[in-house]
């Protein structure tokens, strides 16, 4: 008998963190890798949010806390959902976890039963399928094209929909893609799920801050009030306030669904920081001016980098509206060979080229649920955007 649970044998390592430790590894061993696989900010964390955390350090805030965020921190999530979603929460209907990640993982924990299936438009954040699964659930990948922006479309969200299903998960702007879904796209797909009731919505806004251009942030309980008792509003402080390390993640939903979610995280890690809590409370209240002037480089970078990919032979970018990946099509390169003779036949094919033969570590489409396209995050300096891009039409030019 196996001492590995069964459940372990349906999901696999998150293949984005599998790509930043085959970079570092690869670094550490002498190579010259260039990592365009994580999906972390290169910007430090604000002043006044360490001297937060340092406070409350000072103070002795550092015991256990309520299992689902302190009084303040709660306070200061209803604050950004009603100032920035227009959105009403009260502190029983606010929940706090370590990361995003766990605010998911709680969710799924507490409501899918073996069967359940959860709807995820592809291409997709590679954790919730295996999140769901973990939890017994069915993921039903959506396959939304580039064509359409790689937004799912209402009619396939219709025809996706079974008894069974008890989750939609949206992200805008998406991870890995970019995309992001204006007032009338997200009005579309509420429009369909008001017809079916037993249908509840997970939207995961992590990236909400980070927008370029025009784009006007929506999300589903703000476009379609009538959804917000079956809508969990999932956001965090990694992205836009450069916490990834602090872990530290929250939601907004129906009290009875936040109550279930606080208990699966009482008999697993309890609180989330109390240190990071800290932190997270001046994040949300302090300054956010910062978020603009980020935002002013990283739209810079988009476009180094989308116009850059688009001298490339055998690759296709889109300009996306927010988060900070990129989603390059390479079919173009399906069938070429390699300099030492390889065949290019799939996008992972294409990444470990890439690695082997210019080390630039990006993660393939594969990982995503939609091929042949490969992911590139352009969190890092320009510098190194723009020295990759330099090695990627190389490595481009040199398929025959
Ligand atoms: C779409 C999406 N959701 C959630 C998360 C989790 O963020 P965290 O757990 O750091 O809050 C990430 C992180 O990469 C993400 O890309």
């Amino acid at each position: 008998m196996s001492i590995l649970a069964e459940r372990l044998g349906r999901i696999k390592p998150s293949p984005t963190i599998a790509v930043s430790q085959k970079a570092r590894e690869l670094k550490a061993a002498g190579r010259d890798v260039i990592g365009l696989g994580a999906g972390e900010p290169d910007f430090d964390t604000p002043e006044n949010v360490k001297e937060a955390a340092v406070a409350a350090m000072r103070r002795g805030d550092t015991k256990y806390t309520n299992v689902d965020g302190t009084p303040e921190l709660k306070a200061a999530v209803a604050e950004k959902f009603k100032r920035d979603n227009g959105l009403d929460y009260k502190p029983e209907e606010i929940t706090v976890g370590t990361g995003g990640k766990q605010v998911l993982y709680n969710a799924f924990m507490a409501t899918l039963d073996p069967g359940d299936e959860v709807i995820i438009p592809a291409p997709f954040w590679v954790s919730y399928p295996d999140m769901a699964l973990l939890a017994e659930g069915e993921p039903v990948a959506v396959a939304c094209p580039q064509n359409n922006h790689f937004k799912l479309q209402a009619e396939d969200l219709e025809a996706a929909i079974t008894p069974k299903t008890k989750w939609l998960v949206l992200n805008s702007p998406s991870n890995p893609t970019g995309s992001a879904y204006t007032q009338d796209d997200m009005k579309a797909i509420t429009d369909v799920l008001l017809r079916h009731e037993h249908v509840w919505v997970l939207t995961d806004d992590m990236y909400e801050h980070l927008v370029y251009d025009d784009y006007e942030f929506v999300t589903p309980a703000q476009v379609e009030p009538g959804l917000k008792s079956r809508t969990l509003t999932v956001n965090g402080v990694s992205k836009a306030y450069c916490m990834t390390g602090w872990r530290l993640g929250f939601a907004g939903g129906p009290a009875a669904l936040i109550k279930a979610m606080a208990k699966v995280q009482s008999q697993s890690t309890s609180n989330p920081s109390s240190i990071s809590q800290a932190a997270a409370v001046e994040a949300l209240n302090g300054p956010q001016d910062f978020i603009a002037e980020h935002n002013e480089v990283f739209k810079q970078r988009r476009d180094l980098v989308v116009d850059a990919l688009n001298t490339c032979p055998g690759l296709a970018c889109h300009r996306p509206e927010g988060a900070f990946y990129v989603y390059p099509s390479c079919a173009g390169t399906i069938g070429k060979k390699t300099p030492d003779g390889t065949t290019i036949n799939s996008d992972t094919d294409f990444v470990t080229y890439l690695l082997e033969s210019e080390g630039v570590a990006v993660v393939q489409g594969e990982a995503f649920g939609l091929s042949p396209y490969f992911r590139i995050s352009y969190a890092t300096s320009t510098e190194a955007l723009e020295e990759a891009c330099a090695r990627i039409k190389r490595a481009c030019e040199a398929l025959q």
